[in-house]
């Protein structure tokens, strides 16, 4: 198992000041940025797009991070590229989304930008099976895609166990894990078989830093348990 990343969803973040939360997201040592896409018809709800992206890949410089957009639109291969030129280091797109995922999938690692396919709680694990083999990554919804503060649905951890124990790819799988994870279930989810934790309401509520390090503190261990 490679190193555990944990990825703060952005969508939880204090809008009126992204770069003074992402300079402290930087001083914790974070990597990687998880950017939630919503379009108000794949999902009930709007998030941000194009455009807000573009403008946080200015500071990756600077930081260092990786971004993570997770799209959760409806017909995403004709805005791909957008996503790509914004910055996007990792790009996702649903098995539900309506589009070919092969043909999306082929034409995000055409890009060079590392590809993922993400399965909602209510769809069945066989589904993504012919797609998991050509991804650089799975996500792995643990909560209704749409809003951040949601519960975890525990039902979903066969699903991870189902991923893991397809040994995709060795070590560079990644196997991430989205909603309602905290410091109090993110042992068990780790323990499961996930490798990339992203969490957003309890990364930006409360003191970022404290959050953070609760996280550091679990996946330590997690990885001093499992050298
Ligand atoms: C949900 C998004 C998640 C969400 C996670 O539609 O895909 O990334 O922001 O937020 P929390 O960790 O608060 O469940
Ligand atoms: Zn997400």
């Amino acid at each position: 198992m490679g190193k555990v990343i944990l990825s703060p969803s952005l969508l939880s973040c204090d809008f009126l000041h992204v770069y003074n939360d992402l300079k402290k997201l930087y001083d914790c040592n974070i990597k990687y940025l998880h950017l939630d896409v919503m379009d108000g018809h794949f999902v009930n709800n709007i998030s941000f797009g194009i455009p807000v992206i573009d403008a946080i890949s200015k500071v990756k410089k600077e930081f260092g991070f990786m971004l993570d957009t997770h799209l959760m639109i409806s017909n995403p291969m004709k805005y791909l590229q957008k996503f790509i030129d914004a910055g996007s280091d990792m790009l996702s797109v649903h098995i539900e989304s309506g589009d070919d995922p092969i043909e999306c999938i082929k034409y995000i690692k055409s890009k060079g930008v590392e590809a993922g396919i993400v399965i909602n709680p209510e769809t069945d694990v066989q589904k993504i099976d012919n797609v998991l083999e050509l991804c650089d990554f799975v996500l792995i919804m643990s909560v209704h895609p749409g809003f951040g503060g949601q519960k975890y649905i525990e039902d979903v951890n066969s699903k991870i166990e189902y991923v893991r124990d397809k040994k995709l790819g060795d070590k560079n799988f990644k196997i991430c894990v989205d909603g309602g994870i905290n410091l109090d279930n993110a042992m068990n989810v780790l323990k499961k078989g996930a490798n990339y934790l992203v969490a957003g309401s309890s990364v930006f509520k409360g003191d970022i830093k404290k959050n953070i390090d609760g996280f550091y503190d679990i996946i330590s261990k997690y990885e001093g348990e499992n050298k």
